[in-house]
């Protein structure tokens, strides 16, 4: 196996951090992971990485950088309603999206242009457009570091909730993620119900409902709000819409009537941090090369040269105006290093 040693991670993290990791290797199937093991006395401490569009360096890796690069896409199992897919770590989520929708297999098709890597996809559930990863996922296989054993999990066992799994809370950092598999539909249920999918539609003039046609008007929605991360470093929405009580949410309204927010369960109300964001006056601001993005507040951005402690700060100034103004604490979606 080859180890580089102080390996540049800047075309390796979409917020375009200029930083090193001090070991990095890539692998290509679960052998190449156990050569790595057997060669590298820094394995249980390694940090894995997929596309890189969920983090952002604050600082170098200190430690071995490993790129999951298991590629591969196999029907497993079949039936009349369903197909079971087992998916590589490393092949890019957006492009099995596109096998999905070109095999007719439905499921995914709101999930559309997310960045990033199927090995990511569990670890928080990735979500847009009112559907989530734990909606189609079946089971994952994935290598415990310390124990150097592969165990599978299924749907109940990742504890899934939004933007949260088992392996963000009581097993982070233990597991490295090989496959995943999924469970799709050959007999499509529409969703189109969230945001601006049915007024997207009507604008693309499409008479019909199909996978494909879903998939283009989440592509048109999102092309137009998400800044693109090869040309503006971002990682998507750097907090998660805070979650707060229905008699807080009430009392906001009184003082804050165009406060959006949307019932989550019965108590508790979502709130669109992005709004939260924009009204304490940070869209579109700009401090150096870090900013706040101009057409949507939650997304964080390196317009060139930013490092990420400057892009943590600002967070960090963002989060204490929110509270100040809505006394909501924001919490980062972003992973932190
Ligand atoms: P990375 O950033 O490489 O890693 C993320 C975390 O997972 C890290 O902690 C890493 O160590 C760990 N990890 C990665 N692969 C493995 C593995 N194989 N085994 C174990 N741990 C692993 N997310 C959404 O949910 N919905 C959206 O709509 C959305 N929109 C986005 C739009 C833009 C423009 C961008 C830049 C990001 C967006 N994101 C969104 C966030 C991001 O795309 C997802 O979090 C994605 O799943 C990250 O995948 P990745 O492969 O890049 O993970
Ligand atoms: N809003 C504002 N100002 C802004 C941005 C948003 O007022 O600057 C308001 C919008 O007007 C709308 C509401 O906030 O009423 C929600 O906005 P939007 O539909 O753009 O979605 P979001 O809540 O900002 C979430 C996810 C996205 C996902 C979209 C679509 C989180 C943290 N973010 O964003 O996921 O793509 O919904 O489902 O849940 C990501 O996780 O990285 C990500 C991009």
């Amino acid at each position: 196996m080859n180890i580089h040693t102080n390996y540049s991670l800047k075309s390796l993290n979409t917020f375009g951090m200029d930083v090193y990791a001090r070991q990095f290797a890539s692998f290509e199937n679960p052998e190449q992971l156990l050569q790595l093991q057997e060669v590298s006395n820094e394995f249980s401490k390694c940090m894995v990485l997929g596309g890189g569009s969920n983090i952002l360096f604050t600082k170098n890796a200190d430690r071995l950088v490993i790129k999951n690069e298991i590629r591969g896409i196999e029907i497993v199992k079949e039936d009349g309603d369903d197909v079971y897919i087992k998916v590589g770590a490393g092949v890019v989520w957006h492009q099995f999206v596109m096998y999905c929708i070109e095999n007719g297999f439905a499921g995914i098709e709101n999930l559309a242009l997310i960045p990033g890597n199927i090995g990511a996809s569990p670890m928080q559930n990735i979500g847009a457009y009112g559907v989530e990863i734990k909606d189609v996922f079946y089971s994952l296989e994935a290598y415990h570091k310390q124990e150097a054993k592969t165990y599978i999990f299924y749907n109940k066992d990742c504890e899934f909730g939004y933007r949260e799994s088992v392996f963000k809370k009581k097993y982070k950092d233990q597991f490295i993620i090989n496959r995943v598999t999924y469970k799709l539909s050959k007999k499509p249920a529409y969703n189109i119900e969230y945001g601006a999918i049915k007024q997207q539609l009507e604008i693309m003039g499409c008479k019909d409902l199909s996978i494909k046609n879903i998939a283009a008007a989440v592509i048109a929605i999102r092309t137009a709000k998400l800044p693109d991360p090869k040309k503006i470093g971002n990682a998507g929405s750097f907090f998660k819409n805070p979650e707060i009580s229905d008699t807080q949410f009430e009392q906001l309204k009184k003082e804050f009537p165009n406060m959006v927010g949307y019932p989550v369960k019965p108590g508790l109300v979502k709130l669109a941090a992005g709004w939260l964001i924009e009204q304490c006056g940070w869209k579109g601001y700009r401090e150096g090369d870090a900013g706040c993005h101009p057409l949507q507040a939650l997304v964080l951005v390196n317009y060139g040269n930013a490092n990420g402690q400057e892009i943590f700060l600002l967070s960090e100034k963002i989060l204490k105006s929110v509270f100040q103004k809505f006394q909501v604490t924001l919490e980062r979606e972003v992973n932190i290093l």
